[in-house]
């Protein structure tokens, strides 16, 4: 295992999880994802500052579609929109797919929809949990953050150079390991489950999981996700009040559209999709 970092001190650390050590060890990774398409290669990382850097990196120097990036730790894990990553150690799965999708840039999207409704049908149907998906990019219990993921890559006209698939998953956090300003905003699969939790047996689901969604949207289109998505979502129906760049837009969200924008209902029946922005408010 690399350690391309040391001595960070960050949140969590020496802290063992709950009901013991969990150790992600390279063998147990390699065997428990063998035959997975999405990660012929495995790089593990004890620590890295992000795992997203360490799957761009090696895209751009040409890495194919099937490469897997895993790390313990991450110093600098970042969330969207900048935002930092809480990414403490030993507690989550902090992983990224380097990606090739046969797919026209402005429905890159589509990619990081299929993978959040591939963790949440797992978290569903092998962990007893009741995870929906919030658009564009969250896996929420409850209004609870367990997962997020966030997609950047290169692009060259319409067409998709790469794309890196990062995914955070709280593991093993009970409610103390989250930092204050999370409070009451994230949740753990052992939170969720009540169950004795393997990271590595996660990661296998995950990992799988979002395989069994990339290649389904791949082969048949992503009219099928979409209609999945729709059911679990938390906020279909509901009234959401959404930040985008260009200004703050409140409707009834009723659908997502084949790029996968949200689409609201403003006031006055007019359908708006909304390409990209963030969910502040829903009621
Ligand atoms: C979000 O919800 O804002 C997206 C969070 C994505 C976090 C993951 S953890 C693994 C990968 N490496 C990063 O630096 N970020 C993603």
């Amino acid at each position: 295992m690399n350690d391309l970092e040391s001595g960070d001190g960050a949140p969590g650390e020496g802290r063992e999880p709950a009901g013991g050590a969990d150790v992600l060890d390279e063998a147990g990774i390699r065997t428990a994802l063998a035959g997975s398409r999405l990660a012929r290669e495995v790089h593990i990382f004890e620590r890295v500052v992000s795992t997203n850097d360490q799957a761009l990196a090696l895209a751009r120097s040409g890495a194919g579609e099937g490469n897997l990036v895993v790390a313990d730790r991450q110093t600098g894990g970042r969330g969207r929109q900048g935002r930092p990553w809480h990414s403490a150690p030993g507690l989550g799965l902090w992983l990224s797919l380097v990606l090739r999708p046969a797919l026209e840039a402005r429905r890159s999207t589509l990619v990081s929809l299929a993978g959040a409704l591939g963790i949440a049908t797992t978290l569903r149907q092998g962990w007893g949990i009741r995870a929906g998906v919030k658009w564009p990019n969250d896996v929420v219990v409850d209004g609870r953050k367990i997962c997020g993921l966030l997609s950047e890559g290169e692009f060259s006209g319409d067409s998709i150079r790469f794309l890196v698939l990062g995914i955070g998953l709280n593991a093993l956090h009970g409610r103390e390991d989250f930092p204050a300003e999370l409070a009451g905003r994230a949740t753990s699969v052992a939170l969720e489950s009540g169950r004795q939790v393997r990271r590595l047996e996660l990661l296998a689901d995950v990992v799988r999981a979002v395989e069994a969604k990339y290649f389904y949207l791949e082969a048949r289109g992503f009219d099928g996700i979409r209609r999945e998505l729709l059911l679990v979502s938390p906020l279909m129906g509901k009234v959401a009040r959404v930040v985008t760049a260009a200004g703050e837009l409140e409707g009834t969200v009723v659908d997502l559209d084949e790029n996968g924008a949200l689409v609201l209902r403003l006031g006055g029946g007019h359908l708006k999709s909304i390409v990209a922005g963030e969910v502040v408010r829903v009621t």
